[in-house]
C-alpha cells in the first residue's frame, strides 16, 4: 500500500482550493438570504403599525409582534397583554416605541446562536472559513481558538434561548388558533377560515420543526446519557423524533425563516389594504 504524508495544517491563501464544484454557491445563497431577512424584519420591527388585522372580523398577529405586552400609546391594540405602555417603562425617548423590539431579541438570539446558522454565517458573512477545505482570509499565522474564548463562547446560551424559543411556540400556537375565531358583524363569535388563517396556522407548525429538532433539545431528551435504548424506550424514541426533525434542520430552519417573514408581509398588506384577505369558511 503507497503511503504519503501530509503535513497540517494546511496554509492556503484567501479563496484558494482544490475543489473543483461551485463551492461559493452556498455561501452566497446564504448571505442573500440572510441579508434580505435581517433588512426586512429589522425594518418591520421599527415601524409598531399595521402588525395586526381585524378586517371581516379576521383576527391575525404578525408573529413578529406576538407577544405583544404593551400597545404604543394612542394606539390601541385588541392582542396587547397589559394595554398601553405605562409612562414609568423606560423606554428610551428618541426611538418610537414598537411592541416588537420589546420580544425580539428571544427568537433573534435562538436563531443567532443555531448551530446550523453559525455554520453557514460564519462562512457567508466572515468566510471563516468560506467553505470546506477553502482558504480564509488571513489564516497563515493565526491560531484557531474555536468557539472556547471570548466572543464566541457566549454562543453556549443557545441551550438558554432554546426554552424561551419553546415557549414561542406556544403563544403562536395559540394566536393560530384564535385566528379560527372571527367576530360577527352583530359582535359575536363564529368560527371561520380565512387564507391568513391558514398563513398563520403553517407558521407555528414550521417553527415547531426547526425548533424541536435542535441539537440542545436532542442532547437534553436523550444524549445526557451514556445509553438509551437500554435505559428507556421513552427517551429512545423521543430521542428518535427529535433526531428525525434534526437530520433536516436546515430544511427546517430556511423555510421557518421565509415562512415568518411572508406571515407578518400578509398581516400587514391586509392591514394596509394592499391585500384582501379571503375568506375560505
Ligand atoms: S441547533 Fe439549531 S435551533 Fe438549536
Amino acid at each position: 500500500m503507497t503511503q504519503s504524508s501530509m503535513p497540517l495544517p494546511q496554509f492556503r491563501a484567501m479563496g484558494e482550493t482544490r475543489r473543483a464544484d461551485a463551492w461559493w454557491i452556498q455561501p452566497l445563497l446564504v448571505f442573500l438570504g440572510f441579508s434580505a431577512f435581517i433588512i426586512y424584519s429589522t425594518w418591520a420591527a421599527f415601524q409598531g403599525a399595521h402588525y395586526y388585522f381585524e378586517g371581516g372580523g379576521a383576527n391575525y398577529l404578525s408573529p413578529m409582534y406576538s407577544p405583544e405586552l404593551w400597545h404604543p400609546v394612542g394606539k390601541p391594540s385588541p392582542h396587547a397583554w397589559f394595554g398601553e405602555l405605562p409612562g414609568w417603562f423606560p423606554w428610551p425617548a428618541f426611538i418610537a416605541f414598537s411592541p416588537a423590539l420589546l420580544i425580539l431579541w428571544a427568537p433573534g438570539g435562538f436563531r443567532f446562536t443555531c448551530y446550523y446558522y453559525r455554520g453557514a454565517y460564519y462562512k457567508a458573512f466572515w468566510g471563516d472559513p468560506f467553505n470546506c477545505t477553502v482558504g480564509e482570509p488571513g489564516f497563515r499565522g493565526r491560531k484557531y481558538r474555536g468557539e472556547n474564548k471570548f466572543p464566541l463562547i457566549f454562543q453556549n446560551v443557545h441551550r438558554y434561548f432554546f426554552y424561551l424559543a419553546a415557549l414561542f411556540i406556544v403563544m403562536l400556537s395559540y394566536d393560530a388558533i384564535i385566528s379560527y375565531i372571527w367576530t360577527t358583524p352583530e359582535g359575536g363569535k363564529t368560527f371561520g377560515i380565512g387564507v391568513g388563517t391558514l398563513v398563520l396556522t403553517v407558521n407555528p407548525i414550521l417553527l415547531g420543526a426547526y425548533t424541536f429538532g435542535c441539537h440542545s433539545l436532542r442532547h437534553l431528551i436523550g444524549g445526557r446519557h451514556d445509553c438509551i435504548s437500554e435505559c428507556s424506550a421513552a427517551r429512545q424514541s423521543a430521542y428518535g423524533c427529535v433526531s428525525a426533525l434534526n437530520r433536516k434542520h436546515m430544511m427546517w430552519a430556511w423555510l421557518s425563516l421565509f415562512w415568518v417573514g411572508f406571515t407578518d408581509v400578509y398581516v400587514r398588506l391586509c392591514s394596509m389594504g394592499v391585500w384582501t384577505d379571503w375568506r375560505i369558511l
